[in-house]
């Protein structure tokens, strides 16, 4: 058993605060290289990714912020959960949502903070690298699948190189402005963004971790 690929996969855990440091590019090729060994159906290997830094991720950032405190509505191109969901589910997303709002010193009840914890997500949480994933605009529902498959390799890479990230749904409710920053055309599905960079070891928020069901609430063994 290769007990590092383990480790990297339960060391993986989104970072919501980043350093000022700057992210090497040959690391991000290096990641970007070794994810696209993700299966995908007949190796079509539909993914692509924009990786955006420097200006380019400054601008993105102020437009999203800029969208976001006008009040824009957000036109995801892609549902992400089933419209309701079941008791366990529900408990599940509340208790991470308030753990992420605990860990950020923010009281449940203070409306002007939480709204601040969502911006913060239009500023990629502070990353120096955003990556934006995206897909044809006639994807298939096993589409997302494959690129959920390439997303993980990218993380799992991003953790083996001392990097932190954070997959984004709520940046792909304003894929309109991404594809008009990033020169895509409207044939391009907004998939979600990835926030990376070196993660902030101070920051609190980077070490709360949602609790996990146990191995039996998912599973069950036939022999
Ligand atoms: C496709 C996808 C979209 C997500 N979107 C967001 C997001 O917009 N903002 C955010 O802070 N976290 C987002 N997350 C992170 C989840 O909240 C997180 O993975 C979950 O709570 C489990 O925590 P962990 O990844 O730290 O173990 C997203 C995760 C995935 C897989």
């Amino acid at each position: 058993m290769n007990v590092d690929v383990l480790s990297a996969i339960t060391a993986r855990h989104c970072k919501r605060a980043y350093m000022d440091r700057p992210v090497p590019m040959a690391l991000l090729q290096d990641v970007l290289a070794a994810a696209a060994h993700a299966p995908s159906t007949r190796n079509t290997q539909l993914w692509q990714v924009a990786v955006v830094t420097g200006a380019a991720r400054t601008r993105l950032a102020a437009r999203l912020c800029a969208d976001f405190d006008a009040d824009e509505p957000v036109r995801p191109d892609y549902v992400n959960r089933p419209p309701v969901l079941d008791p366990p589910y529900l408990a599940r997303a509340e208790a991470a949502g308030v753990g992420v709002l605990k860990a950020r010193g923010i009281e449940r009840g203070d409306a002007q903070a939480r709204r601040a914890h969502l911006r913060d997500n239009y500023r990629f949480y502070g990353a120096p690298v955003v990556m934006i994933l995206h897909v044809p605009a006639n994807a298939a529902s096993g589409t997302f699948l494959e690129i959920g498959c390439f997303l993980q390799n990218i993380m799992l890479g991003l953790v083996a190189c001392g990097l932190g990230s954070c997959p984004q749904y709520s940046v792909a409710g304003y894929s309109a402005r991404i594809r008009a920053e990033l020169g895509m055309s409207a044939d391009r599905l907004i998939v979600c963004s990835l926030a990376v960079g070196y993660p902030d070891p101070q920051a609190p928020v980077n070490a709360f971790v949602p609790e996990r069901a146990s191995l039996a609430e998912y599973t069950r063994w036939y022999e």
